[in-house]
């Protein structure tokens, strides 16, 4: 290959220009040509190309979002907006892409590859962290380090009012983030889209809490979990007046911030990996690192296999918050 993309889709992860570093880098090292497709695959569609050198990309390695600009495009949903967008990659003389995005982009490189030929190498760059094939994606272990500093900061209130606080972090589809920032901060709750929420049962547990004298709770709730978002489950759980129940939506907070330094070298040993892999003669497939070790994962399984939660953390944090 002489020529190949990059490109960040999806919602932007903290790690995301770390990776864009890298796979510059790495395509400059081996003596590639390398452009940027800028708004993921609405500037594919619209042959929103930037030539990118070692100069391009430095300075980003420790800053959030992404410098290509991300996002989710309707248009390439069809297949007059793909039939456009491939010719795009051909006048420019794209000859393969390294999508760093999640779910939702890896279907797109799916049918660009299965379609029309394009060979794609995905990078996990999501801070939901629902991609088999990767212990971790880049994103989120900085966007729990978020959203964990702002509940330790809610706690504060909640002890010195005595208030029960429903707080929603993100995860439209996964408790990924849930879970891990409500092990983290200790909420007395965990609701994931995962696990069927008990209402009732959910009820009577504050009540007993408070019973034995715990002034202050924390319910931490994933935006998509299935008894609803947090101001939802407020309404259902009709609480009594004396937990003085409060709702706080983190919401796009945990999605900035400069990445964490596991994000930073998750990053750079993905994004070094998947130009290497393209190179190589490798398509359709997702570069990810499970214990430890780079792993190549088709992307029809990194999107459509379900991936577990090996910690158990909700079953222990039910006991520790007792
Ligand atoms: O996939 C990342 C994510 O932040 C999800 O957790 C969330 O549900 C979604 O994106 C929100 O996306 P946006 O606000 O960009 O539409």
């Amino acid at each position: 290959m002489q020529t190949i993309a990059v490109m960040t889709s999806g919602g932007d992860a903290p790690g995301m220009n770390t990776c864009l570093r890298a796979v510059v880098r790495t395509a400059i090292h081996k003596g590639v040509r390398i452009v940027g497709i800028r708004r993921a695959y609405q500037g594919m569609i619209e042959g929103d190309f930037v030539a990118l050198d070692a100069q391009s990309v430095s300075g980003i390695l420790n800053r959030g979002g992404t410098i290509l600009k991300a996002g989710r495009s309707e248009e390439f949903l069809t297949k007059e907006g793909q039939r456009r967008a491939v010719e795009q990659l051909k006048k420019a003389g794209i000859e393969g892409i390294v999508c760093i995005g999640g779910d939702g982009s890896f279907r797109g490189a799916i049918a660009l590859e299965r379609d029309w030929d394009v060979p794609v190498v995905g990078v996990p760059g999501t801070i939901d962290n629902d991609l088999y094939g990767t212990d971790h994606t880049i994103g989120y272990a900085t966007a729990i380090q978020t959203a964990m500093e702002a509940i330790d900061k809610i706690r504060d209130t909640a002890a010195s009012h005595d208030y029960l606080f429903i707080v929603e972090v993100m995860g439209r589809h996964a408790g990924f983030i849930a879970e891990a920032v409500g092990f983290a901060c200790g909420a007395e709750a965990i609701l994931t889209p995962e696990s069927p929420t008990d209402l009732p049962a959910l009820h009577a547990m504050l009540d007993y809490a408070r019973e034995r004298g715990k002034k202050s709770c924390i319910v931490v709730v994933a935006e998509g979990d299935d008894a609803g978002n947090a101001f939802e489950i407020q309404r259902k759980l009709n609480l009594e007046p004396e937990h003085h129940v409060r709702v706080t939506v983190l919401g796009h907070i945990q999605r900035g911030g400069s990445p964490s330094a596991f994000d930073r070298i998750l990053a750079g040993r993905l994004g070094y990996a998947a130009v290497h892999a393209l190179l190589e003669g490798r398509r359709n497939v997702m570069a990810g690192i499970v214990a430890d070790r780079v792993v190549f994962t088709p992307l029809e399984e990194a999107v459509s296999r379900r991936k577990e939660s090996p910690a158990r953390l909700l079953e222990i944090a039910a006991v520790l918050a007792t």
